[in-house]
């Protein structure tokens, strides 16, 4: 059922540190659909582009905001609160009111689970 989905590996976690946490079924996530998450002391936006699972910070760089609460455009995340927009595959903000990057994390998925390594 989910054989569309794809690996997203970072070359940098595969050689550094890795801290692989489950934090969602794939059932949770449809394609456009963001899921908010908390893993310990971060909170994660995970996001099903297509088929590819991505995850951001939840929380806007530009303010207080959860980008889980606001729209998912192809690759794209809207900020519910000012409208800024980061692309979620680099976490690039691309434009004001957002200067700053988000982070992002990299995502596998192993079985069912979505996991999320946070380092
Ligand atoms: S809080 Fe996200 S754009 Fe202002």
């Amino acid at each position: 059922m989910f054989g569309g989905f794809r690996f997203v590996y970072s070359i940098a976690a595969m050689t550094s540190n890795e801290n692989w946490v489950t934090v969602a079924q794939l059932s949770e996530l449809g394609e456009g659909e963001i899921k908010g998450v908390e893993v310990g002391d971060k909170q994660i936006a995970l996001y099903n582009v297509g088929g590819e699972i991505h995850a951001t910070d939840n929380i806007c760089t530009h303010a207080f905001a959860l980008l889980s609460d606001g729209w998912l455009d192809g690759d794209v995340i809207e900020c519910p609160l000012h409208a800024g927009r980061f692309e979620v595959r680099t976490g690039k903000a691309l434009g004001p009111p957002v200067e700053q990057d988000i982070k992002v994390f990299p995502v596998r998925v192993s079985g069912s689970d979505i996991q999320v390594n946070i380092g």
